[in-house]
Order: structure tokens, then C-alpha cells, then sequence
């Protein structure tokens, strides 16, 4: 077995020459941030909650959710070596846990909230988990499977998601939007609306956290925010709305991304509060922590962004530090933020003509 160290507890994992879905249990170290995010996100909720790990591994996100944050935990796994890894990890780090060895479409009972991090794409598994609500609840999903749902692998992302992706610059967050989408309309057939608490991207994997509430006008109210991405491979104009937009003011036909959530991905009250948890928490490095929430936080509410190279090379503009667009933008009087999605890149509500009248005039 090695041993490793993460958060509060000490885990064993069988020993693997390199890190696959095919390894006797998974334990995948470069995921500790993905995890400390849920960790520290669940400080902030009311202690003792129920959680269900549906796809617990060696069980180490599950201990650290009652090490570190204080809940009661499920932790399942379909795999019954890792059902047994849980309970031995569990004995290791004295801590109590329910192991369980099931698939996880065939559980039963009611949680506060529900973890899915499967290998590739959670889709089998988020219809069939909104029966394991109560009237409210928080559901956590991974999705690994980004070429489909960045357009990399277009039928893919139709089938499963139902959804048609966008092979551009900004595919990541086009990604992130359906899988939100996904999330909503599953949810919605429960009738449970959903609010996005904190979602983001992030070493080629996408990771949501949404809060869901029961109810038909609220199922309704969330279908509001699902719209259409149109994007002009002529001239790079992007929009968004609720209805398609079929011709650009270039003349070209617009291609689309559909359905995408196009509301908020993250609570500013969420990520205020867990701003001012991350000192208490086990959450590795924790400058890197806070940078990553406030550049969550400050993101401008826009379904979509730019790349600092892809506008210059657009408007023929020699290259600018991105603190130097993002000044020009907001003097202009335009809403302008950094983005998570990649460092190169900015949010606005601005148009690409804006763009061009802000730069070239
Ligand atoms: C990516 S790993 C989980 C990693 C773990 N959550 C962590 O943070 O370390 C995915 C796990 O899902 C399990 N799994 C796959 N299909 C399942 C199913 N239908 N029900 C429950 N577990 C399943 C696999 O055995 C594997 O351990
Ligand atoms: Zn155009």
C-alpha cells in the first residue's frame, strides 16, 4: 500500500504505477484541490448535515467531510474493494463512517447532500439522484468528460448531455454552462429549482455546486436562466439569449450552443463566507485558495468571455497587458473582470463593436 497524507487524514491506497480508472482503487492526488473546495464550501452549511459520497474511491473525501466540516457521511462505493479501502481508511484515522458497497442509482434514502465524482460524465447519474432529496439539498457534481463538452467531441455532447457545445475560445465555460444546464433540467423534472452556489474549471475537469429547492415555480424559474449562446465564426461576435439569434450584423449565420445556463455560476454570499473560512480550513495553499474564490467572486455575470490575444489579433491591435484592456473597458463605462477560466481572458457586458470603438477609435 503508499500511504498519503491530505487535509487531516493519513490514507492507504493500493499501490499503481500510474494513475488510471483501471487502478484496484482510484485515488487521484491532483484532485485534492476539487476536493478541498467541497470541504470548505461544507463548513459553511449548517453542521451534522447528511452527506452521501456516491462515488467514494479510497473514501478520503468522505472522511475529511466529517473530519473537517463535521457531517454524517455515506461514503458508497460500487467497486467492493474500495467499499472495504473506506472502512479500513475509516479505522486508520478513528473516524465514523458508513462504508457501503452499491451502485450508486440503487440507494435509498433521503441526504442534505449528495457528492457524484465519477470517472468522465456524471450523466447516468444526476436524473436518478434527485430522488435522494429532501425538500432542499446541495448536489456536488464532477464531469472529467471535457472534450465532449467543449466541443471536441460534438455527438458526444448531444447524446448525453442533450445539448449542442461550441468549439470556441471560450469552450471551457460554454462546458461548464451546459453541464449547469443538464444539472437544471434534471432537476426541474423533479420540480427542483436550482441555484448555482460555486461552479467552476479547472485542470480539464468541471465541477459544480448547486443548491436545490423543491418546488414547480422554482423548477420554472430555473428553466428561465437556460438560452442560447450565438456565436459568428465570421467576425467573433458572441451574445446570448433566450431565443436564437440566427444572422450576425456581419451577414453570417450564427452557429449555437444550446441549451446553456446562462444565469450566475457562483453565490457571492457563499464565497464571501467561505473566504472567511479558508483560514480554519485544511485547504493546502491558502493564498492560492483565496485568489481562486475572489477571482470567482469578481467574475462579471456574463455567459461567456474574451482572450486578451484572440481580440488583439481580431482588431488588429498590438498586445496589452490585461490589466491595461481591462482599465480601457471599465473607463469607457463597461462592466470588466478577470475570469478563471484562463489567464489571458476578461469578462464583459461590452460588444465586439464596443470593443472596436474602445481600441481603434
Ligand atoms: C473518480 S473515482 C472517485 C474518487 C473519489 N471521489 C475521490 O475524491 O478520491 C470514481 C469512483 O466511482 C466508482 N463507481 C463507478 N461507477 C459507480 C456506480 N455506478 N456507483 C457507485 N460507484 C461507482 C468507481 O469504483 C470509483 O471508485
Ligand atoms: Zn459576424
Amino acid at each position: 500500500m503508499y500511504e498519503f497524507t491530505e487535509g487531516s487524514v493519513t490514507i492507504d491506497v493500493p499501490e499503481y504505477e500510474i494513475q488510471t480508472s483501471r487502478n484496484e482503487v482510484f485515488y487521484n492526488p491532483v484532485m485534492e484541490f476539487n476536493r478541498n473546495v467541497s470541504i470548505l464550501l461544507t463548513r459553511c452549511l449548517p453542521p451534522e448535515r447528511d452527506i452521501l459520497c456516491g462515488m467514494a474511491g479510497t473514501g478520503v473525501r468522505a472522511l475529511r467531510y466529517v473530519r473537517e466540516a463535521g457531517h454524517h457521511v455515506d461514503a458508497n462505493d460500487i467497486n467492493p474493494l474500495a467499499a472495504r479501502l473506506i472502512s479500513s481508511n475509516a479505522e486508520k484515522n478513528d473516524i465514523n463512517i458508513t462504508a457501503m458497497n452499491k451502485d450508486l442509482n440503487l440507494i435509498d434514502g433521503k441526504y442534505d447532500v449528495v457528492d457524484v465524482d465519477p470517472f468522465g460524465s456524471p450523466v447516468r447519474y444526476v436524473h436518478p439522484i434527485m430522488r435522494l432529496f429532501k425538500k432542499e439539498g446541495y448536489l456536488f457534481v464532477t464531469a472529467t468528460d471535457t472534450a465532449a463538452l467543449c466541443g471536441s467531441f460534438k455527438n458526444a455532447c448531444v447524446r448525453k448531455y442533450g445539448a449542442l457545445p461550441l468549439k470556441t475560445a471560450y469552450c471551457h465555460e460554454v462546458g461548464l454552462r451546459i453541464l449547469l444546464g443538464y444539472v437544471a433540467r434534471c432537476a426541474a423534472s423533479w420540480n427542483y429549482g436550482v441555484t448555482p452556489i460555486m461552479s467552476f474549471y479547472k485542470d480539464h475537469y468541471m465541477r459544480v455546486h448547486v443548491y436545490i429547492r423543491r418546488g414547480k415555480r422554482r423548477a420554472d424559474e430555473s428553466m428561465r436562466h437556460l438560452g442560447y449562446i450565438n456565436h459568428c465564426f465570421s467576425c467573433s461576435h458572441r451574445s446570448h439569449s433566450h431565443t436564437p439569434e440566427c444572422t450576425c450584423a456581419c451577414g453570417n449565420t450564427f452557429n449555437h450552443a444550446n441549451p446553456v445556463w446562462t444565469g450566475k455560476l457562483c453565490s457571492e454570499t457563499m464565497l464571501d463566507e467561505m473566504l472567511q473560512e479558508v483560514q480554519q480550513a485544511h485547504v493546502g495553499d491558502k493564498e492560492a485558495m483565496i485568489r481562486f474564490i475572489t477571482l470567482l467572486r469578481d467574475e462579471v455575470s456574463i455567459p461567456y468571455h474574451w482572450d486578451s490575444h484572440e481580440m488583439a489579433s481580431i482588431l488588429r491591435l498590438p498586445a496589452a497587458p490585461l490589466e491595461t484592456i481591462l482599465s480601457k473597458i471599465r473607463d469607457a463605462g463597461h462592466a470588466c473582470s478577470r475570469t478563471h477560466f484562463s489567464p489571458t481572458s476578461f469578462k464583459t457586458d461590452a460588444t465586439l463593436a464596443d470593443l472596436a470603438s474602445i481600441f481603434t477609435d
